[in-house]
């Protein structure tokens, strides 16, 4: 935020995900006295990106950019104030076809960072790194990263925004929080509309909205928001613990992912990274079509997802835990990734108006298994 004059000028941060939090208390820690984070929903909220009770985190991305800024935030995950939300239950990236060039270009990767990773070539050799996982049925090669897991999302986004505030750092949600809009002038950007009482003015605006970014401003072209299907299941503590013991795990030919039962709530998570499904609104400014969730309502109340999505989910248990692959769901919901073409993050500053920077982007992540 170079262009920013005085570090106690206004810094007004749009939306409470990790990217605004994050970006937040970065600026609280060099100094900035002014930031305030606007969201339509108190953090961690219910239908963003960065929440639900689990992502993936591991530093083997084939973009050697990335992969380096990931091998980074492993070792703030592993240590200091996040580290109990971390779980380094090890990942595993299968393939039906071994020798796999994209697996051995992963593979490259974590040599170039000095992770031991293990090969396996067969799923019996899979399984004797992890008995129990007895039950898979299909043969496939692939590689276990021991030195990767998954985090707690949403309690690691609440922790986020606690140390916000504990720095100083305003938060302000619901009508006040919700911005309908940017005011923009010839001379640049000077604050955001909201959805109740007055404007709030500042001439330094983060836009972090994730997959809403396109409703704010004219990125069509450069990003489009999917919704991704994700499917809880619970199950009983006992049957948690017959499977606390596996790893994170994707398949690489289908995009379905599995995580290990959550500690204490025992909730089995898969979801499938794809193409995705898009919901097209209209921007009233420009009257174009865009893909964006909506705004005014929470996506995460309804538990829709398309037919073909469910399926695709069951498809993926049938094949690793045949076990639980029948169980009803407990919840499912569409989570909202939005990408540019490359899967490259967008944080920058806006190319025309002075005083907006953008940050976001990137939920596909480049260097994972389709970018
Ligand atoms: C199904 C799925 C699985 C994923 N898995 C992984 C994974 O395993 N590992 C990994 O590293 N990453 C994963 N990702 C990607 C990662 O979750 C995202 O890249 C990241 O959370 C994006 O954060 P964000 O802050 O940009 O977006 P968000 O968390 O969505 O934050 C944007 C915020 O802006 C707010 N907002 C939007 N518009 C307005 C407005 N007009 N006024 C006020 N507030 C507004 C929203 O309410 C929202 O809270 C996954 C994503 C999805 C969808
Ligand atoms: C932050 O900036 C706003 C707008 O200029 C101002 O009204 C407010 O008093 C400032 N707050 C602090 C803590 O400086
Ligand atoms: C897997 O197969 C490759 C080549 O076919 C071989 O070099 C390697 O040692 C095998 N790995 C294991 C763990 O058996
Ligand atoms: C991944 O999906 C493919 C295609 O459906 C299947 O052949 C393979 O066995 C699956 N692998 C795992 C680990 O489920």
């Amino acid at each position: 935020m170079n262009s920013v004059q005085n570090k106690a000028d206004p810094v007004l941060v749009v939306g409470a995900g990790v990217f605004g939090l994050g970006c937040a208390l970065e600026l609280a820690n060099r100094g900035y006295s002014n930031v305030t984070v606007f969201d339509r929903l108190a953090p961690p909220v219910p239908d963003g990106s960065s929440c639900d009770i689990s992502r993936i985190v591991r530093s083997d991305y084939s973009d050697p950019f990335y992969a380096a800024l990931a091998k980074e935030a492993l070792q703030a995950w592993r240590s200091g104030p996040f580290q109990s939300f971390y779980h380094n239950s090890g990942f595993v990236l299968t393939s039906e076809s071994m020798p796999d060039a994209f697996l051995e270009k992963l593979n490259g990767v974590l040599q170039g960072q000095n992770i031991p990773f293990e090969k396996f070539n067969s799923t019996a050799e899979l399984q004797s790194m992890f008995p129990c996982l007895d039950t898979i049925n299909a043969n496939f090669g692939g590689y276990l990263n021991p030195n990767a897991g998954w985090a707690d999302a949403a309690g690691a986004v609440s922790l986020l925004a606690t140390l916000c505030t504990e720095k100083g750092v305003s938060i302000v949600t619901g009508p006040r929080g919700t911005v309908k809009s940017l005011r923009i002038t010839k001379a640049g950007i000077e604050g955001v509309n909201v959805a109740n009482g007055p404007p709030v003015m500042g001439s330094n605006v983060i836009l972090a909205t994730g997959a809403w970014t396109n409703g704010l401003i004219d990125l069509t072209y450069a990003m489009s928001s999917s919704g991704q299907p994700v499917g809880f299941i619970q199950l009983t503590p006992e049957e948690a613990r017959t499977i606390s013991q596996m790893p994170t795990l994707i398949n690489m030919t289908t995009g379905f992912f599995v995580f290990p039962p959550t500690p204490g709530t025992n909730i089995l998570k898969v979801a499938c990274h794809s193409n995705g499904f898009e919901t097209t609104m209209r921007v009233q400014s420009t009257d174009q079509t865009i893909s964006a969730p909506k705004r005014d309502a929470n996506n995460a109340v309804s538990s829709f997802i398309p037919d073909s999505a469910d399926a695709a989910l069951r498809h993926g248990l049938r094949q690793v835990l045949p076990e639980f692959a029948e169980r009803p769901w407990m919840r499912r919901r569409l989570c909202w990734y939005t990408d540019t073409p490359e899967g490259n993050f967008v944080i920058d500053r806006h190319p025309s108006i002075k005083g907006l920077f953008i940050a976001a982007g990137g939920a596909g992540h480049p260097g994972s298994i389709y970018c």
